[in-house]
């Protein structure tokens, strides 16, 4: 057997990058004020803001486009989305919304306005920031239950994106079961390194929701990344295969969220999925409310046909084996360099431990959005800072998240990446941090202005 993992797939339509020379980028940095948020796309040499939305479609999934059913109701196209995520998820109510967010907005007005929402409790291994804010919109609490090792990012573990069982035990216990509308797990773990959930956490949660009959939900963005993590990491999942693992995860919950503008391989989508006939009743008036008609939830008849192919496609393993390594692949030479990341690699990103990397740089002066300003500076590639410009004072650590569009980048783009990292490492003692000149009140990383110190 060949040992070189290449990317399977061959390039039928290219999309050019301009280069830009350093000279260029240090103009172009100042007129965005130091916020890679301001910079247009078409001065980004490599993008990594993130992976949502981003992937490459194929061939097939093109084709599906011009098949698209666009009539209003009851289009074709639905159904062949329907009978896909059916088949894949075993849900009996599939409800198509534009992404994610969309789906979670309906889901907690359902589950949570029933239930009186001041009191209401929603758990989770860790919120998304929509999927908490959604909750918190409709007057309930939303709290993270990450297990202790998830919480260090050195540690090599192999599911430190798991649920910790004892304290979702405990919360049960102190506010009541009634109080809690559903548990959530977030596969894999987005907001944690993008770290996978094991079926173990999540068959002894399902136990928890039939003695205490509270439902339970995944936030499934990312489910082909994370069945591939359990083929690879959790003894006697080996011989099943990827799409077998999935549907088993699926199985052992009652509905999910679904930001298809993941693993859905597509542009744009999402879906809610449900077991529950009277929620799924209340969600359908609601979507209709402000999404669209049920059979196509706000998306066109072509893109429920690019989902369709591509829920297909996401679970390939050839195609999985080259895009978890691809970042493995990134993340060792980072840490041969002497970078610190988020340890092991998650399935999505890399992300790098930035206060560690230029421990001369206070948190109070940015060191996330000094070493994001120096990746664009020194090869044009634009990444996104998570700490204290993110969060504030609530930030507990300093990372700069690298995501990994989709069957969108090859070999030698990483490799590129990581000339640009040696370049940093040897120029790091005279990275300079960051002040904020202007800021909203709320989410103030999308519009900040920045200025050098
Ligand atoms: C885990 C997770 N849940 C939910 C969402 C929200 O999905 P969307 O952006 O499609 O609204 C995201 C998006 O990044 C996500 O990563």
């Amino acid at each position: 057997m060949m040992k070189t993992i290449i990317e399977p797939f061959k390039i039928k339509v290219v999309e050019p990058i301009r280069m830009t020379t350093r000279k260029e980028r240090e103009h172009i940095l100042e007129k965005a004020h130091f916020n890679p948020f301001f910079i247009h796309s078409k001065d980004v040499i490599i993008d990594l803001l993130t992976d949502s939305g981003t992937a490459a479609m194929s061939s097939k999934q093109w084709g599906g486009v011009m098949q698209g059913d666009e009539a209003y109701a009851c289009s074709e196209s639905f159904y062949h989305f329907e009978r896909v995520v059916k088949e894949l998820t075993s849900y009996h109510y599939i409800i198509p919304t534009h992404q994610g967010r969309a789906a979670e907005r309906i889901l907690f007005h359902v589950a949570i306005r029933n239930l009186g929402a001041e009191q209401a409790v929603v758990p989770s291994n860790t919120h998304f920031d929509t999927t908490r804010a959604n909750i918190e919109y409709v007057g309930a609490k939303a709290i993270d239950l990450p297990t202790e090792e998830g919480k260090i990012p050195s540690l090599r573990k192999p599911f430190k994106g798991n649920m910790d069982i004892e304290k979702l035990e405990n919360v049960i216990q102190e506010q009541g079961a009634k109080k809690i509308p559903l548990i959530m797990i977030t596969i894999t773990n987005n907001s944690n390194g993008g770290q996978p959930v094991s079926m173990e956490n999540l068959k002894a949660v399902r136990k928890i929701a039939d003695h205490t009959q509270i439902p339970f939900f995944l936030d499934a963005a990312r489910f082909a990344e994370n069945a591939y993590f359990i083929k690879l990491r959790e003894p006697g999942y080996e011989h099943k295969s990827v799409k077998e693992i999935a549907q088993e995860m699926f199985q052992l919950s009652d509905g999910c969220t679904m930001s298809a503008k993941k693993d859905g391989l597509a542009n744009m989508g999402g879906f809610l999925g449900l077991n529950n006939r009277a929620w799924a009743q209340k969600a359908r008036s609601l979507l209709i409310l402000t999404e669209g008609f049920p059979t196509y939830g706000g998306l066109s008849g072509r893109d429920l046909e690019a989902l369709a192919q591509g829920f297909k496609e996401v679970l390939e393993e050839d195609y999985l084996r080259y895009r978890i390594r691809s970042i493995e692949y990134f993340g060792e030479k980072l840490l041969a360099m002497g970078i610190p990341i988020v340890e092991p690699p998650g399935g999505h990103a890399i992300y790098i431990d930035a206060k560690a990397f230029l421990p001369h740089i206070p948190s109070a002066e940015f060191p996330g959005q000094a070493l994001v300003n120096e990746l664009y500076l020194v090869a044009g590639i634009r990444a996104v800072e998570i700490g204290s410009v993110m969060f504030g004072k609530n930030a507990t650590m300093e990372l700069v998240r690298l995501a990994f569009p989709r069957r969108v980048y090859t070999q030698s783009h990483v490799d590129y990446m990581l000339e640009c990292m040696e370049e940093i490492v040897k120029n790091k003692k005279h990275l300079r941090g960051f002040r904020i000149t202007q800021e909203e009140p709320y989410l103030r990383h999308f519009t900040a202005h920045f200025e050098r110190l």
